[in-house]
């Protein structure tokens, strides 16, 4: 019999359940407002106000529900007083802005941070981001993006978490918290918008915005957790995608934005539209005009629209003839006015004018140094290349992106300056004051010269070792930036070739917001750091892991591919009827590749060795309703502190539905001492244990699961778990 498991489909709701109190006075709101000022609460419009009214206008006339990239208190408070001071309702605007990965102080990009595998970590980054975005009258960010994604053509890759559902759902929520804070009306708490719901990280091909076709036990078990994972803790908005979605696009999209999310999930908040999102219904084609569009989005559960103003525009039409209901777009307005209402804009709606946010101060710094070390990948490091000596005399510093400060924040950079990062040639020269540190940049990032080639090369061959940084320019991530070719772009490897070539101690620095196919470097390069998109502090921390000053310790969020024809590749795949064998023809693989990776998801080195043992699970019999507690010893094998990601995984062979080979279901980071063993326990029962069976409820099956702890999600120990009624 399977045991359904209600709990996990009908959560709480989250920010303040409905509470009659704050019903009552939206009520009394909405019983004041005309039409156009509903439809005004529906609005969100951006740009800049300096020498421009018509923002000052529409908020006078309480025409505007919210704006975008307007920042700066005084801005934000000048069009506020409109709004509060000049208009008849006296309904505050809420001022929304990307903190994707910092405001000011730039920490690493959301996939470096996932590979850290430590969401407290998450927690307090994004809470100081929220300090800072506040600071500058912002109470909205468009953060975080949860997800999923299997395929790093997809230049978003670099802004959420990566490939796996119960990572994404625990970083989700850590930033969440971080965000909002532990009280929403306080003036330094920023209201989080998980995007993009849902599925547009499936895009075909990996080009942005485009199709998706996921199955509903996909949706449900691999792009829907991090969401919920969001709204569980708290988030008081969803953006909703710009993917089609099984041919009904997802900013019109009924089951996901109705039957989902405020029917099964209870969902209190709003949800306002990606970028034209609702114009581009038409360009979907299930739109004739805008007025459809219109119709269909908010019909549909879009509260809010962003940049296109066809609510605005077709909606007083629309419901004189009937076509919709005031009574949704009531519902619409009760949703946003119940997030302004949580974050205190009421009773605060002005930021404080004498406090701006202003160059990261050492503290801020510090975190952000330390979050880029805590993300960072050692894939490599063949003879224990690293850590470098400090008593180096000469080092070279060679490659393109190696003095680069766009490059080492990535995209998204909020209110961030280039001139206040640190990039990877200054934090080597920081790290060794006493060393001749020799700069050649070799290459440029396109074309394929090899002019720069020979001085490379002579900076290699005087110096006693060689850091070669490497990757992807910083426009080359984010949004629309796919790639259909994985390589480093341009004459990079090449460059790598002949500096290689040099034998010199070398160790390669990658700065790159996806992952690449290195097959050739990682071939020749000894040792491979992936620094991802560091930040601000992008080249103090990565000298920190160079010269040993800390141990690299992040794991994979992500496959890296042994060749780009493998994509999309994950580790949480399908068995198939014929998993690949190398000695039977007909099993499923490539005639010209491996099927396996370069590097698999969970996968990273430190300077030290550990080992795991004495795997037991108590206990080892269940039912399904029950939970078994796994213990395993992880200790630390080498000479160094270290770091290690414990990682545990979950296998179902003979299930209602064929199950992924492997299902990450915990995980902890943890820190060593040379000659430390420590007893590390996890739990595990119906909550990672169900799946969606053949009748597409969530529960428990009777049966056996393997049950694996590793420190990727290649090998480990293995134990039995048997469930039964
Ligand atoms: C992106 C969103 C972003 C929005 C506002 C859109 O183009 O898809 O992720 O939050 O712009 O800047």
């Amino acid at each position: 019999m399977r045991i359904l498991l209600a709990f996990f489909l009908a959560a709480a709701p989250v920010f303040s359940a409905p509470n009659t109190a704050v019903e009552s006075r939206i009520q009394k709101i909405l019983n004041r407002m005309t039409l156009s000022e509903k439809l005004g609460q529906l609005q969100q419009l951006g740009g800049p106000i300096e020498g421009s009214s018509q923002l000052m206008d529409l908020a006078r006339h309480g025409k505007i529900g919210a704006t975008l990239n307007v920042r700066g208190a005084k801005n934000l408070n000048a069009l506020q007083r409109a709004a509060v001071e000049g208009s008849r309702l006296k309904i505050p605007i809420l001022f929304g802005f990307d903190v994707i990965h910092g405001y000011r102080t730039i920490f690493p990009i959301p996939l470096a941070m996932a590979s850290s595998w430590d969401p407290s970590l998450i927690e307090k980054v994004s809470r100081l981001a929220a300090q800072e975005a506040t600071l500058d009258g912002l109470r909205w960010t468009f953060s975080p993006m949860v997800d999923i994604t299997r395929d790093p053509r997809w230049g978003r890759v670099a802004e959420g978490a990566g490939e796996d559902p119960f990572l994404g759902a625990a970083m989700a929520r850590a930033y969440v918290r971080g965000y909002q804070g532990e009280n929403l009306s306080a003036p330094d708490s920023l209201a989080a918008c998980a995007k993009h719901w849902v599925g547009y990280g499936a895009a075909e091909g990996g080009r942005d915005y485009s199709t998706t076709e996921i199955s509903e036990r996909t949706l449900r078990e691999i792009y829907f957790p991090p969401f919920k994972a969001a709204l569980d803790a708290g988030a008081l908005t969803l953006m909703s995608a710009f993917n089609d979605l099984d041919g009904v696009p997802s900013s019109a999209n009924p089951f996901t934005l109705t039957k989902v999310l405020r029917g099964e999930w209870k969902f209190p908040g709003f949800v306002v539209s990606d970028s034209n999102a609702i114009s581009e219904l038409i360009q979907h084609g299930i739109a004739a005009n805008g007025a459809e569009a219109a119709q269909r989005a908010l019909t549909a559960g879009v509260d809010m629209e962003m940049h296109s103003r066809l609510y605005e525009e077709n909606l007083p039409t629309l419901i004189k003839s009937g076509l919709v209901a005031q009574s949704t777009v009531d519902e619409a307005v009760r949703r946003i006015l119940r997030v302004k209402i949580a974050l205190g804009l009421f009773k605060q709606p002005y930021a404080d004018e004498t406090r701006t946010s202003h160059t990261p101060d050492a503290a801020a710094r510090k975190m952000a140094r330390w979050a880029a070390v805590r993300s960072m990948v050692l894939l490599k490091n063949d003879g224990k290349t690293l850590p470098f000596s400090k008593n180096l005399k000469r080092v070279a510093v060679i490659g393109p992106l190696a003095n680069d400060t766009a490059a080492e924040l990535g995209s998204w950079i909020g209110n961030g300056r280039l001139e206040e990062t640190i990039t990877l040639l200054a934090g080597v020269r920081a790290a060794l004051p006493n060393a001749k540190v020799i700069f050649a940049s070799g290459c440029a990032m396109s074309g394929d010269s090899d002019a720069g080639f020979a001085k490379a090369v002579r900076a290699a061959q005087s110096s006693d070792a060689v850091v070669l940084a490497l990757g992807e320019a910083g426009d080359m991530t984010g949004e629309a930036t796919s790639r259909a070719f994985l390589n480093l772009p341009g004459p990079q490897i090449n460059l790598a070739k002949a500096v290689l070539a040099v034998g010199k101690p070398t160790a390669v620095v990658l700065l790159n917001g996806r992952p690449l196919t290195l097959s050739t470097l990682t071939q020749r390069a000894p040792a491979i750091l992936e620094a991802w998109q560091p930040g601000t502090e992008a080249g103090n921390a990565i000298a920190d892991i160079l010269f040993g000053n800390a141990s690299p310790g992040g794991k994979l969020p992500m496959t890296f591919p042994f060749t780009l024809g493998q994509v999309p590749l994950y580790y949480n795949h399908k068995n198939t009827g014929r998993p690949a064998k190398d000695d039977d023809h007909y099993t499923s693989k490539y005639i010209d590749a491996p099927v396996t990776p370069l590097f698999p998801f969970g996968w990273g080195l430190s300077y030290t060795s550990t080992r795991l043992s004495n795997l037991t699970l108590s206990p080892q019999k269940i039912t399904p309703d029950q939970k078994t507690i796994v213990h395993v010893f992880v200790e630390n094998t080498g000479n160094r502190l270290g770091d290690e990601v414990v990682e545990l995984y979950i296998r179902r062979r003979a299930a209602s539905v064929t199950r992924p080979v492997a299902e990450l279901k915990g995980f902890q980071r943890v820190t060593l001492k040379p000659g430390e063993k420590r007893q590390l326990k996890f739990d595990l029962g119906p909550k990672e244990l169900g799946f969606y069976g053949l009748d597409m409820k969530y529960a428990v099956e009777p049966g056996e699961y393997e049950i694996t702890v590793g420190t990727s999600s290649v090998g480990g120990l293995t134990a039995p778990l048997s469930v039964s009624n």
